[in-house]
């Protein structure tokens, strides 16, 4: 196949995003890439730190080792660190085959493709169906994927289809623009990759914060003249405080005080820092804080669940579709560990969970208004008011 990229960039990929400086994205350029094994020899996890500010989670690359090669699904910034990872499991088990987008709208995982692209430049991208950008509607190629080796998952084919099976979600008219999302089964170790639709909290705070915890032991605290201290406890306060705000945005038991207050607890001595944010801390715990995260988060082990964001935002008038697409998920006889792109992985998972977690869904309250919800239901109200967002998202 004739490949028209350009050449690959020595300099890290992220460096050149000229927009990635002006955004308070964390960790601010100094990303760290964690390895871990799934399954031996067969599945990898690629993790990285993302968010704004100090309220940053997992988001995952997972590495599948197939007949032909390493299939990576969803990619990440191809940080050197991340390429050498890359570049040592390809001389244990060949080279990167496949890159596959797996989302239409989910954009951490889309700015990073054609950078990842561009260092595989023998790999075929498969992207998902309904791709689309914002402000203006830019063909593929200009957006950096390389037109003479992207297909489109579904529309130009499967790839490794005697090992893998696929199953798209959507898709759904966002209004700004399309959502999608392919789900994609390794069938010989049971493992079921899926992109933003599920997900599994842990109570404790990932592996990842080991080697940096300061966004957790930020948000432990209960003032902004508290210094950032280190212990177990302080860790896993701050993290189940920092997924709330990651699920709701604003969470209910969160009471933000006035600026008179949050100045005058800032620049306290050992505080004077940009890692403490100069000591200002808008933010006021209730007491009862923890019973909304127990909430959320029932149990000790990460379950499959419906992230806050994605139900009100995304979901609020398609459950049926996200129930269906469930349904034939658990249709898949293999299916025994779940690999999301963000929190835990990999999740003990089965058709037979896959059904319950359906039924689930279709019987309880969904996308409600109220309590910690009540932030994404202004944002979605507004967006319907506006008609930026459609009534009927399956019509
Ligand atoms: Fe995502």
């Amino acid at each position: 196949m004739l490949q028209t990229d350009p050449p690959p960039s020595r300099r890290d990929p992220e460096q050149r995003w000229p927009w990635w400086p002006l955004l308070p994205l964390y960790p601010y350029g100094r990303r760290r890439t964690l390895v871990r094994e799934l399954v031996p020899e067969q599945v990898w996890s690629f993790e990285q730190l993302q968010g704004v500010f100090y309220v940053a989670v997992p988001i995952r690359m997972t590495v599948v080792r197939l007949r032909q090669g390493l299939l990576l699904y969803a990619p990440l910034p191809a940080t050197g660190e991340l390429l050498a990872a890359l570049r040592e499991l390809e001389q244990r088990f060949g080279p990167v085959c496949s890159v596959v987008l797996p989302t239409a709208s989910g954009l951490e995982h889309k700015l990073p493709t054609p950078a990842l692209a561009r260092a595989f430049p023998a790999a075929t991208v498969w992207v998902s169906p309904g791709q689309w950008s914002f402000p203006l509607r830019l063909p593929a190629s200009w957006l950096g994927f390389p037109p003479a080796r992207t297909r489109v998952l579904f529309e130009q084919g499967l790839p490794h289809s005697e090992e893998l099976a696929w199953r798209g979600l959507g898709p759904l008219n966002l209004g700004l623009g399309t959502f999608m999302e392919v789900a994609c089964l390794h069938r010989a170790t049971g493992t079921l990759l899926v992109t933003d639709a599920l997900v599994g909290i842990a109570a404790e705070p990932p592996a990842l914060f080991e080697a940096d915890p300061t966004p957790l032991l930020f948000h432990a605290r209960d003032r902004g003249d508290q210094p950032l201290s280190d212990s177990p406890e302080s860790r896993r306060r701050g993290w189940q405080r920092l997924v709330l705000f990651a699920s709701y945005l604003r969470p209910a038991r969160l009471q933000v005080p006035g600026w008179g207050e949050v100045l005058a607890q800032a620049l306290a001595p050992g505080l004077r820092n940009r890692r403490s944010y100069f000591g200002l801390y808008p933010f006021r715990w209730r007491d009862d804080w923890q019973d909304e995260f127990r909430t959320l988060v029932p149990g000790e082990q990460p379950v499959p669940q419906v992230a806050p964001v994605l139900e009100r935002l995304v979901f609020p008038r398609c459950r049926s579709a996200l129930v269906a697409w469930i349904r034939d998920l658990s249709t898949l006889e293999e299916v025994r560990w779940l690999v999301p792109a963000h929190y835990e992985a990999p999740l003990a998972c089965s058709p037979a969970a896959l059904s319950a977690l359906a039924d689930g869904l279709e019987h309880r309250a969904w996308a409600p208004d109220a309590g910690s919800w009540s932030t994404l239901a202004r944002i979605d109200q507004t967006l319907l008011r506006f008609g930026l967002v459609p009534r009927q998202p399956q019509g």
